[in-house]
């Protein structure tokens, strides 16, 4: 029998400090009408203290879902880790979580797919319970990115759009069908994409091995530490590839927009989530969006989004919902889930 990889429990944290549209105006030219009317975002969360790492909003997040799931961390076979931020340049935040948690010796696994984090988590776990090399998973997904952004007005097309925080799922192998005996809970599918020749559209090339002399003060003088984008290409790219990504998963798995209880797509710009509800002509209410208190979070948007989801009573057991994601890389996929 087919093993289906069931989402038990989501959860999410963010950091306390709030940072409104108005704070960043202080730090450089800008205005919250320029940045509402643009992305649609309000406020973000940033980290309160440089003591505050991308494994401790992770693990703030993966204890809430573990909690929530009734799992105790020893239980775990696996954890993935999401991120494009990691507190070290090497190993990952997948074995810092390790010990954090106090897990056994299980495997920890780090993906780097940027905002499609989550997407391609979701997958890769999908695999692993499909190969029975895991029961019971944690993937996480955090980001702390406020501390590389170029807080000036030379940064401020990429400055205004980030934000820090986490989300966390767990995922077990089950082979029961579910109570009414109809449709099997759990990942019903995931389609993923890439496409490097948009590798420097969108990316922060310090640190970094292509740069001889590693980091250089003149590298840090001339902003290459800091992320760097051309905001109309990834734009562009991003409608097209999420709606790609939507209409391949609704054919091949014979659904139409209209069946999916919730579309919960990345959270880079609510223009680009708008362009893609009007073109899968789903009402309002249908897409879930948070871009305006969190800005982007990167790998956590979609996990952040699905437990305030969970939270508000818009996704409940049994639906279906549609995860859809574009980001650096290019990289960009979605993941069709009966929750
Ligand atoms: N405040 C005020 N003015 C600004 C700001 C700012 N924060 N940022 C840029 N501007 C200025 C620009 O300098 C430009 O001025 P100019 O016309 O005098 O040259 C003007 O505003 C317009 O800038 P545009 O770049 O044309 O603005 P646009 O409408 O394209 O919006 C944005 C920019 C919001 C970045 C948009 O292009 C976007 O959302 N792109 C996609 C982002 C995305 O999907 N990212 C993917 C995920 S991120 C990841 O994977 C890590």
């Amino acid at each position: 029998m087919s093993l289906q990889a069931v989402i038990r429990s989501v959860s999410h944290y963010v950091p306390t400090r709030r940072v409104t549209n108005d704070d960043l105006s202080k730090l450089m030219e800008t205005s919250d009408e320029w940045i509402t009317e643009r992305t649609g975002i309000k406020e973000r969360r940033f980290i309160e203290s440089d003591a505050v790492t991308t494994s401790t909003l992770g693990e703030a997040a993966a204890r809430k879902a573990l909690e929530k799931a009734g799992w105790a961390p020893e239980e775990l076979d696996l954890i993935v880790v999401a991120t494009l931020s990691p507190d070290l340049y090497f190993p990952g935040v997948g074995v810092l979580l390790q010990q954090r948690l106090g897990c056994r010796t299980i495997p920890a696994l780090d993906i780097r797919a940027q905002c499609s984090g989550l997407v391609y988590g979701l997958s890769c776990v999908d695999g692993f319970v499909k190969s029975r090399q895991a029961k019971k998973i944690l993937l996480v997904c955090a980001e702390v990115q406020s501390p590389v952004l170029d807080l000036t007005t030379r940064g401020r097309d990429m400055a205004v759009l980030f934000g820090d925080g986490a989300g966390a799922l767990t995922i077990e192998a089950v082979d029961e069908v579910d109570g009414a005996g109809a449709a099997k809970r759990g990942i019903i599918d995931s389609f993923l994409g890439s496409d490097g020749s948009g590798a420097e559209v969108l990316c922060m090339k310090l640190p970094g091995t292509a740069r001889p002399g590693f980091i250089k003060a003149s590298d840090i003088e001339a902003g290459l530490v800091h992320p760097k984008m051309d905001g109309k290409v990834v734009f562009k790219n991003a409608v097209t590839r999420l709606l790609e990504t939507a209409h391949t998963l609704l054919k091949r798995n014979g659904v139409s927009p209209g069946d999916v209880s919730l579309v919960v797509p990345h959270q880079a710009n609510l223009r680009i989530n708008e362009m893609v509800r009007q073109e899968l002509k789903l009402p309002p209410e249908r897409v879930f969006n948070n871009i305006q208190r969190y800005g982007n979070t990167t790998a956590a948007t979609i996990p952040i989004c699905l437990s305030e989801a969970v939270e508000e009573g818009r996704l409940k057991q049994g639906d279906l919902v549609l995860t859809l994601a574009f980001g650096a890389g290019f990289t960009w996929g979605g993941n069709l889930v009966r929750w």
